[in-house]
C-alpha cells in the first residue's frame, strides 16, 4: 500500500494495537441540528481528547472545531439528501478531493446505499472518490448506510454490502453491528469500523455493543448518538475507550463509567 495512505491510516488506528475510536460527529448533513448535536462545537471540544479520530462535514470542521488540534480528521464528502426529502439514498459526492487536501485530512468518507434505487450511483460515487483521492495518498472510508431501513442490518445484507466496498477499493468500511458479524468481518478484506446506531436503551447495551463488535473482529467503532447523546458524553466515550483499547469487559467498562460520572457529580448528587 502507498506510503501516504499508510501514513493517514496509521494516525486514525493506533499503531499500538490497530484499533480506533472515531467519533461520528457528520449527521447534521441529513438530519439538520440533531439531538444534542444542535451546538457542535460545544458537544464536539469535550469530546476530542479521547477520540482517535473525528467524523464530520466540511462546514462543521471549519466553523466548529479549532484548526490547531491535532486528533486526525476523517471527512464526510458524501450527501445532498435529507430526512424529509424524497429518498435518503439519493447521495452525490459533495466535497472534493481538492478541498479535502486544503484541510489536511487523514482521510474521506462516503455513504453506498446497496439495494436502494440509488445503488448503482452510489457504487460509481465511491469508485470514483478513490479514483481521485488515491494518487493524494488519502484513504476513503466506505459507509454501508440503511437509511430508514433498519431492518437491513443483519449479516447477509452487510457482508455483500461491506465486500462490495472492498472490492471497489476503499480503504475501510464502516457498517452495523449484527448476528454472526464474523461472517461480515471474515469476508471483508479491510479494516471495518462499527456505527452505534439510534440510542440504546441502556449503558450496558451500548458497551456490549461495542465489546463483542471488537471481540468479533471489528478494528474499532465509528460512534456518535450513543456517546453525545448520553448525559454524561466524557465518561461514556472514556467506558468505549477501555474496551476498545484496554481490553475491558463490558462489566469494567460499566464500572469506570459509573464512576467517572460519579466523580463528575456535585457533592451530595450521583
Ligand atoms: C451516518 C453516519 C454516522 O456517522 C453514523 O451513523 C455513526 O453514528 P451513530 O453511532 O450515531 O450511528 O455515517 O450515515
Amino acid at each position: 500500500m502507498d506510503w501516504g495512505i499508510r501514513n493517514r491510516l496509521s494516525r486514525i488506528f493506533q499503531p499500538q494495537d490497530g484499533r480506533t475510536l472515531m467519533l461520528a460527529v457528520d449527521h447534521g448533513y441529513f438530519l439538520g441540528p440533531t439531538t444534542r448535536l444542535e451546538d457542535p462545537r460545544a458537544t464536539i471540544t469535550p469530546l476530542l481528547p479521547y477520540a482517535d479520530a473525528i467524523m464530520l462535514t466540511r462546514g462543521i470542521l471549519q466553523t466548529c472545531v479549532d484548526p490547531t488540534v491535532t486528533v486526525p480528521v476523517v471527512l464526510r464528502v458524501s450527501g445532498g439528501a435529507t430526512i424529509v426529502g424524497r429518498d435518503l439514498a439519493n447521495e452525490t459526492i459533495t466535497t472534493s478531493v481538492r478541498d479535502a487536501v486544503r484541510l489536511n485530512v487523514s482521510a474521506v468518507a462516503l455513504s453506498i446505499f446497496v439495494g436502494s434505487d440509488y445503488e448503482h450511483q452510489t457504487l460509481a460515487n465511491l469508485a470514483r472518490l478513490i479514483d481521485e483521492a488515491t494518487p493524494y495518498g488519502i484513504p476513503v472510508l466506505a459507509v454501508t448506510a440503511v437509511g430508514k431501513e433498519l431492518e437491513k442490518r443483519d449479516a447477509r445484507y452487510l457482508a455483500l454490502a461491506c465486500r462490495v466496498a472492498a472490492e471497489l477499493g476503499a480503504h475501510f468500511v464502516k457498517t452495523y453491528y449484527c448476528e454472526d458479524f464474523e461472517k461480515v468481518v471474515g469476508g471483508c478484506p479491510v479494516p471495518i469500523v462499527i456505527a452505534g446506531g439510534p440510542k440504546l436503551d441502556s449503558d450496558m447495551d451500548v458497551l456490549r455493543l461495542a465489546y463483542e463488535a471488537i471481540q468479533g473482529g471489528a478494528a474499532g467503532v465509528d460512534m456518535g448518538r450513543n456517546i453525545w447523546q448520553h448525559d454524561h458524553p466524557v465518561a461514556m466515550i472514556r467506558a468505549i475507550r477501555a474496551i476498545v483499547h484496554e481490553g475491558a469487559t463490558p462489566q469494567q467498562a460499566y464500572e469506570l463509567l459509573r464512576d467517572l460520572i460519579h466523580a463528575q457529580a456535585p457533592v451530595g448528587r450521583v
